[in-house]
């Protein structure tokens, strides 16, 4: 049966990259006899201009309907002071999908090693997981400005936690059997509710570990010793802020893909990182973290694992050729780059 992949594009660097993905993806989908289709909906600040929301209905019933949706990237700063924002629709995508489980693997490239600034004892042996909680918390509790005044509201219940854990021992279960849990149990009532759900969902997996961590040092450790970590499962804003400082361990943020899973509806594959609007049209983005994400799609939503496999060799074989994009110290641009994971596959 061909699977449809509904494509959201996006803003600043989204277009540049969504067509690198999606050319890997073509190039795969032939050698594999992956059968697919792909329908691009505006999205961010394109839906914005086009429908005056940031997720047009349309868009939004067409992800409902989808197999995967792949998102670029969203964001401008044409939108800073806007009444609309570009990233009310991912967080609004996020909520409507029930997608509540952002996968983000961290694992260092052999031809990046030189690139991050921690030291290559440092590095040595990092491969782990943030689970990211993706629908609670501070981002969908209430936001309320005043004057002279403001809050924002961080909103947990014991089963939003509890399904987040599942997700992240599970994910354990197939690694190396250790799940982190960080919080601030030290101060947020939240996060003492998020202790004592991990304990509980803990007695479930007598083979994995448990070890709780509050955030402030957590950040730390992920800078001074983060091969001591195999999955990593916090909460909504911590997740979002450790996911990019773990982005320093690769040397860049342009390698980072993610997945993101609700119960049994379609999930949504994207990069960890932003529009960047800073080097978007200069088609020097690093098409990377996109095109694993595609690789991630291919395993996790249709078990085409040597599809994705495929993709992950070609991006190592093209690193250690040499080939990489500004932010990881070259100079070959966007087009190039995938033109050379396409011929490595
Ligand atoms: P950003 O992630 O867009 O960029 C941070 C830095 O990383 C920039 O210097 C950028 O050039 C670099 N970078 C990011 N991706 C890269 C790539 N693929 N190749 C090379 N370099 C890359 O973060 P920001 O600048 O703080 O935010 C810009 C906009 O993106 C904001 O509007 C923000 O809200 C939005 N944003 C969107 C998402 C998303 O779509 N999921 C995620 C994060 C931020
Ligand atoms: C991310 C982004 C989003 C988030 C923003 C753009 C709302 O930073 O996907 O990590 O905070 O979740
Ligand atoms: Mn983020």
């Amino acid at each position: 049966m061909t699977k449809t992949i509904v494509t959201l594009a996006g803003d600043g660097i989204g277009p540049e990259i969504m067509a690198a993905g999606l050319e890997v993806l073509e190039a795969v989908a032939k050698k594999n006899n992956f059968d697919y289709t792909t329908v691009a909906k505006p999205f961010g600040g394109a839906g914005i201009d086009v429908a005056g929301h940031p997720l047009p209905e349309d868009t939004l019933e067409a992800a409902k309907t989808a197999d995967a949706i792949l998102l670029a990237a969203i964001g401008s700063p044409k939108y800073d002071n806007a009444p609309v924002r570009p990233e009310q629709g991912l967080l609004a995508i996020r909520k409507e999908l029930n997608l509540f489980a952002n996968i983000r693997p961290v694992k260092i490239f052999d031809a990046l090693k030189h690139l991050s600034p921690l030291k290559p004892e440092r590095i040595e042996g990092v491969d782990f997981v943030v689970v990211r909680e993706l629908t609670g918390g501070i981002y969908f509790g209430e936001h309320i400005l005043e004057d002279e005044k403001a809050r924002d509201i961080n909103d947990y219940s014991a089963d939003e936690i509890r399904r987040i854990m599942h997700k992240a021992f599970k994910l354990a279960q197939m690694r190396g059997k250790k799940v982190t849990s960080i919080d601030k149990q030290n101060v947020l009532a939240t996060s003492k509710l998020w202790r004592n759900v991990a304990e509980e969902v803990a007695t479930e997996y007598p083979d994995v570990t448990l070890e709780h961590q509050l955030v402030d040092s957590a950040a730390m450790i992920m800078i001074t010793n983060p091969a001591r970590f195999d999955v990593v499962v916090t909460e909504n804003l911590f997740g979002d802020i450790l996911s990019d400082e773990s982005s320093v361990l690769p040397g860049t943020l342009g390698v980072m893909p993610s997945a993101s899973h609700s119960e049994g509806g379609p999930s949504l594959y994207e990069p960890i990182h932003g529009s960047a609007p800073d080097i978007a049209g200069q088609g020097i983005a690093n098409p990377i973290s996109m095109i694993l994400s595609v690789a991630m799609m291919l395993r996790e939503s249709f078990g085409e694992i040597a599809g994705a496999e495929m993709i992950e060799n070609a991006v190592d074989k093209t690193l250690n050729q040499g080939i990489l994009t500004r932010d990881i110290g070259g100079q070959t641009s966007t087009a190039d780059m995938t033109a050379a994971i396409i011929s490595n596959l």
